[in-house]
């Protein structure tokens, strides 16, 4: 099956359709492993999940989530870290269990030994049935740098520069960004039984073409995506403005 591209008119509305798929495969099957992303991007998809945990009772009390990536060297309850973003956009406002949401270990003293434990956890649990991903502007999922192989599983990631002035926004200042993350690999990513990756915005555009449209190569991680076998690419207009081929649903 090639890559399924859904094009909403905003930011928002592409949101609520992640945020329908999730839904719907939660309640197809209540203790699914779903796999979660960070991000900006991100921030509506979750809000969405509340208001329909709130308002339509969407239960997430028997599914396990596994976090793409953490930076290294922040603590769990630094606001920066990415377990306080997702305490804070989702896992507090939602009757998911705490124990069934798992990041990786930012602060382990031995980095290797927490990569090889997340990795076994995932397998334990039965693989990611639904993974949710972003992009960054070069083309990273999870914090899969260019160059990352296709075989590549959870590991300690060197980030690029240009990643890291991405996400100095939520840091005081660029030296501050970690240099560092944990990362689950591209090859982690493709075992998940589907993948759906959100892209929203102008600024997305261009890397949206490349990694849809553009030659399978490490350079651009997200072209991995083009070998799965079931993933959808959720995008608002803006975000879908330099694909080439426009033979695509828009709903
Ligand atoms: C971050 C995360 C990615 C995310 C990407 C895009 O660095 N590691 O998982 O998809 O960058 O972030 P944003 O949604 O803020 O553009």
């Amino acid at each position: 099956m090639a890559m399924e591209i859904i094009v909403q008119p905003d930011a928002r509305t592409a949101a609520r359709k992640v945020a329908e798929l999730i839904g719907q495969s939660l309640a197809a099957q209540p203790g699914l492993v779903l796999g979660l992303a960070s991000g900006r991007t991100m921030e509506p998809v979750y809000e969405e999940l509340i208001r329909m945990h709130r308002q339509d009772g969407l239960d997430f009390s028997r599914c396990r989530t596994f976090n793409l990536d953490e930076y290294i060297g922040l603590a769990a309850d630094d606001p920066r870290s990415f377990h306080y973003f997702m305490r804070r956009h989702f896992f507090d406002h939602v009757n998911i269990v705490s124990s069934h949401a798992h990041l990786p270990d930012g602060m382990a003293s031995d980095l290797e030994a927490e990569c090889r434990h997340y990795e076994k956890l995932i397998a334990a649990n039965g693989g990611i049935a639904f993974q949710l991903l972003g992009i960054g502007l070069n083309g990273h999922i999870g914090f899969n740098e260019p160059e990352s192989p296709l075989d590549s599983r959870t590991r300690v990631q060197e980030l690029s520069p240009l990643t890291r002035a991405q996400n100095a926004s939520s840091f005081p200042s660029l030296e501050e960004v970690p240099q560092q993350a944990i990362t689950m690999g591209i090859g982690t990513i493709l075992e998940a039984r589907r993948c759906v990756l959100l892209a929203t915005g102008l600024g997305k555009a261009k890397i949206v073409a490349k990694a849809i449209e553009g030659p399978l190569t490490t350079t651009v991680a997200a072209t991995a995506l083009q070998l799965h076998p079931n993933c959808t690419v959720v995008l608002d207009e803006a975000a879908a403005s330099a694909l080439k081929n426009k033979i695509v649903a828009r709903e």
